[in-house]
């Protein structure tokens, strides 16, 4: 591939792919399109925008005319799709907004794709990021889903990325696209959005604001340092086998409340503060509706075909990123300023529900 168009890759785990693959492949030319909604930040890639392989186009993936100006103006021929909402609590509030980026924004790119493409499949890949909540919930005791765990999600959230790889998996099987799809496990480290759980708990640490941990803290996820995401989804583009799925995650669980005690130890330590004393902060509030108690993945597909293994310990990494957001308040701030309040009042504060 020489041209790969990834979306979304002004968020979280974009940003993080961008970079990668900005680096890592100087012969191949990178081009972001991205709506930079309040989760997105070209500022995250800071490093990387003036690097002679990469280009930005502002949009929408909903936008078909815009994507297939973007592909065709690109000779696009590897196309990575992160664009979407990515929030369960939103997700909660506004259900209308995650059907129409990640259901509708996924049809749109697959079409266009398709109509750009010609069904001259040769050297082409559409490839897909989901998420392992597609799968639903497991018992405390034990389990772990594999590629053929059924779907079964819950939240609007998880509702509408599986309906989107079903989307894709269609397209595969009626057109013959060569699709790609992974569903990785919950993910942390830099540039993430302070809304969620990690970058949420070491912020108000920072402030001495109270940490709300949902119901009892018992729910247990499994986490991936982002970077590990990013080289996964590396092998998977190029080395994957067309139509198939690949389940991507740490091996890594931890309950919210052990994972929070993990971040005020880290914290507490890096600010100077005495052992344990933004403990005091945890307070238990009212839990998540419909809550997935426990979601833990078996990667061994990827590991056996294609020999992809997390390389960075869940300490080293809690290290890093506690380190990195301590450092970089200034980020937090411009990301929660004004922008994005603005942003957020006209996404969920609006009356016309129409898509
Ligand atoms: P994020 O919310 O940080 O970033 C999403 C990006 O998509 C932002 O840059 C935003 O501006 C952009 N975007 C949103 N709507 C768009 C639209 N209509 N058109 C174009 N761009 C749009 O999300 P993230 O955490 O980086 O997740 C990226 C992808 O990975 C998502 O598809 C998500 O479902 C999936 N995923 C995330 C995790 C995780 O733990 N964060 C785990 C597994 C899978
Ligand atoms: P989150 O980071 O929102 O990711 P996801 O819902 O995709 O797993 O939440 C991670 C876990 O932390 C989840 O079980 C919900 C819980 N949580 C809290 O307890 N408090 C919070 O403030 C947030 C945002 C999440």
């Amino acid at each position: 591939m020489r041209n790969i168009l990834i979306t979304g890759g002004a968020g979280f785990i974009g940003s993080h792919l961008v970079r990668h693959f900005v680096e890592r492949y100087p012969d191949c030319r990178i081009v972001n399109l991205d709506k930079l909604t309040y989760a997105g930040n070209p500022a995250n890639l800071s490093d990387v925008e003036t690097r002679p392989n990469y280009a930005f186009v502002k949009g929408d993936i909903c936008d078909y005319d815009l994507v297939c100006r973007t592909i065709r103006d690109n000779e696009i021929d590897g196309i990575v799709n992160l664009a979407a909402e990515s929030h369960v609590d939103r997700s909660i509030l506004d259900p209308f907004v995650f059907a129409r980026t990640n259901v509708m924004g996924t049809l749109s790119l697959l079409q266009a794709a398709r109509d750009c493409w010609h069904g001259e499949w040769q050297g082409k890949m559409f490839y897909h990021v989901s998420t392992d909540e597609v799968y639903g919930a497991l018992p405390l005791d034990g389990g772990k889903f594999d590629e053929s765990t059924r779907y079964d999600p819950h939240s609007p959230y998880s509702a509408s990325k599986a309906s989107s790889d079903h989307f894709v998996r269609a397209y595969h099987d009626t057109y013959g696209m060569p699709t790609l799809i992974s569903n990785c496990s919950n993910n942390y480290g830099a540039y993430q959005f302070p809304e969620k759980l990690i970058p949420l708990t070491i912020n108000n640490i920072r402030h001495r604001r109270a940490i709300p941990v949902y119901g009892r803290g018992e729910n247990v996820r499994d986490w991936l340092h982002v970077e590990d995401h990013a080289r996964a989804i590396d092998a998977i583009l190029h080395r994957g086998r067309a139509g198939e799925t690949y389940n991507i995650g740490g091996n890594n669980e931890c309950s919210n409340i052990d994972l929070v005690r993990m971040l005020i130890a880290a914290a507490d330590r890096l600010l100077g503060r005495a052992e344990g004393e933004s403990l005091s902060l945890i307070t238990f509030v009212e839990d998540r509706a419909g809550h997935d108690l426990r979601y833990a993945i078996d990667s061994s597909k990827l590991q056996r075909e294609l020999g992809w293994r997390p390389s960075i310990t869940f300490a080293e990494g809690i290290e890093r990123t506690v380190r990195w957001y301590l450092d970089n308040e200034a980020w937090i701030d411009s990301v929660t300023s004004g922008d994005y309040m603005r942003y957020y009042e006209e996404v969920y504060g609006r009356r016309d529900r129409s898509i």
